[in-house]
């Protein structure tokens, strides 16, 4: 009796731990790249919010500063498109995309001005450039 109940504890034990396994390798792990794309699209948003209240901008420089940190760490990184698949290291793809990242970064830095010198109509106009370069990295990259 005690047998029986231990193989149907090790058989549970098992079926539990194959489905572990299996729900780990459902998500994968975000790539660096995604993860500093995520933390844009989250400061890009507060500051979509602020302008929208009318809010303090030079009292929340950390947030397009923030940005311009999470562009710095995306330019030296490689998507997954140029790593894997049909396009796989494609020297002039990763080209382009460092050109395009370098571009967002002189974007970004328009907004920490924007932001420094409280012109939230120019902080509006540079948010949209921003949305149009993220856009055509996306058809490009994503
Ligand atoms: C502020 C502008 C941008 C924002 C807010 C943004 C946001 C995002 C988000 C939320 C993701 C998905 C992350 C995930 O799957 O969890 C992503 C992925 C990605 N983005 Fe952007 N993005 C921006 C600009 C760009 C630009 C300019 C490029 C290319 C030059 C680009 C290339 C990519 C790539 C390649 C991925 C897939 C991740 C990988 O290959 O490892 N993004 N982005």
């Amino acid at each position: 009796m005690l047998n029986f109940k231990m193989g149907h504890l090790g058989l549970a034990l098992a079926i539990s731990l194959n489905f572990a396994n299996f729900a780990q390798a459902q998500d994968e792990e975000p790539t660096p790249l995604a993860v500093a794309m995520q933390e844009m699209g989250n400061q890009l948003k507060a500051a979509g919010q602020l302008l929208s209240a009318k809010g303090d901008l030079p009292a929340n420089l950390a947030i397009p500063r923030a940005i311009v940190t999470e562009v710095g760490k995306a330019l030296p990184l490689i998507p997954l498109k140029v790593q894997t698949g049909p396009v796989a290291n494609s020297n002039e793809l990763l080209i382009q995309y460092k050109r395009l990242l370098t571009e967002l970064l002189v974007s970004v830095i328009d907004l920490e001005e924007d932001f420094a010198t409280a012109d939230a109509e120019g902080a509006l106009a540079t948010i949209n450039v921003i949305k149009e370069i993220r856009k055509k990295g996306h058809d490009l990259f994503k």
